[in-house]
């Protein structure tokens, strides 16, 4: 009998009202009005089983790691290390070693400050950065160069917020030490072009750390891929805790670098006259780690890999083209940040109405978003504004949302006509 083969290559379709029901606060209400929550890139909400997973470990397997033989220790243990072994996969590091767990991408780009920075680059060494950076890619490396005489290099964007990626190669010299670059960026949600940029700067044999924040939980990430030195990323912005976030460093690198904090864990053996310290990643976690965090953002990517990261790219992507078109209707509506490359982030200023006057109307029709300069003042002054109004979108939103969306900032400019 021939039996028709089943098609292998038709996906699934994406069911967003069955991913919906998974987040119990998006059932809340705001000034009386459902909740369409636009804030994405400052962080993500939690699903039910992550929730779970942080209650089962709370109720069940608490105690502190790596130092006691009883069994909630053994229990609390090895959850943490199976949750850096499924953030190892879920990055493809090729070593679980090159897995650390920080408090978050700001303190990821610190450690590598202190770790990388302050052991290699000298006076008159140079640090090639990025218009596009957050202010946490910025700020350490300005300490850096008080501290030791080095020097910050800028590679400016263009009017649509892409990196000028015709000016990178003129910024490297002999004295280049490494470059610091954000794969998507916060403000305006440009993707950046790091793995050509990476290739670039290695071809100067330049180690490149990519601030990862914005696109670790909306783009499938492959460290080996990539090739970067250095991949940052925090956990509540992929629907995981806060406190916890992601160092991936390439282990050659690492074994080089100092620790960032002396402590407890951090250390094979100590004397008042010699201490040695542990191996990696341990070098870099001193003192009681944040367990629950650690294990909820394990949570956190098995429900996102579950998913899966291309279908969650895709559907983004489906509300970033439908959201764009709707604003570029609206008169009076100035889309900051038209990258050919972008995620699901519109940051826009509407003529004559203040970026919080917008914000606070659009809270009270339940809808949240973000104003300010989004810790990236550069971009900011790049673009002759002080602040934007800045939605960005989650696999959970909906097109209905950017409806919401749309009408509340109809709303606003009729409040103001
Ligand atoms: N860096 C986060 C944001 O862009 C907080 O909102």
């Amino acid at each position: 009998m021939n039996a028709r083969a089943e098609p292998t290559h038709v996906t699934p379709a994406y069911d967003v009202e069955r991913v919906r029901a998974d987040f119990p606060i998006l059932q809340v209400e705001v000034e009386g009005k459902p909740l369409v929550y636009l804030d994405n890139a400052a962080s993500s909400q939690m699903p039910q089983p992550v929730i779970d997973r942080l209650v089962r470990y709370q109720t069940t397997e608490h105690a502190n790691i790596h130092r006691a033989v009883h069994t909630l220790s053994e229990r609390a243990t090895a959850a943490y290390e199976e949750a850096r072994a499924k953030l190892q996969r879920f990055i493809n590091a090729p070593d679980v070693r090159e897995v650390i767990f920080t408090s978050g991408t700001t303190e990821a780009i610190n450690l590598v400050m202190h770790g990388y920075g302050r052991r290699f680059i000298k006076a008159g060494d140079e640090i090639i950065l990025t218009t596009l950076e957050h202010h946490s890619n910025i700020v350490p490396w300005q300490m850096l160069a008080e501290e030791t005489g080095a020097i910050l290099r800028v590679l400016p964007i263009n009017d649509a917020g892409e990196l000028c990626l015709d000016d990178f190669e003129p910024l490297f010299n002999a004295r280049t030490k490494l470059v610091g670059v954000s794969h998507v960026s916060n403000a305006l949600g440009s993707i950046n072009p790091v793995k050509q940029m990476i290739a670039m700067a290695h071809e100067r044999g330049v180690p490149v750390l990519v601030d990862g924040a914005q696109a670790a939980p909306h783009l499938a990430v492959d460290v080996q891929d990539l090739d970067c030195d250095f991949y940052a990323f925090s956990g509540h912005k992929l629907c995981g805790p806060t406190g916890i976030g992601v160092l991936y460093g390439k282990a050659a690198l690492l074994e080089k670098m100092q620790p960032f904090k002396g402590g407890g864990d951090m250390i094979l053996s100590v004397s008042f006259e010699n201490t040695v310290y542990n191996t990696i990643p341990y070098k870099f976690e001193a003192g009681t780690p944040p367990i629950a965090a650690a294990i909820g953002v394990g949570a956190a990517v098995d429900y996102l890999l579950a998913i899966g990261m291309d279908t969650i790219a895709r559907h983004e992507h489906a509300l970033l083209q439908y959201a764009t078109g709707q604003l570029n209707d609206l008169p009076g509506l100035r889309l900051i940040g038209t990258a050919q490359d972008k995620a699901a982030v519109l940051s826009f200023t509407l003529d004559g109405i203040h970026p919080h006057d917008v914000g606070t109307l659009l809270n009270q029709e339940g809808i949240a978003v973000r104003t300010g300069h989004h810790c990236a003042q550069p971009v900011m002054t790049r673009f002759k504004v002080a602040a934007t109004t800045r939605a960005s979108f989650a696999f959970y939103n909906t097109m209905a949302e950017v409806d919401a969306l749309v009408a509340g900032i109809r709303g606003v400019q009729k409040v103001f006509a």
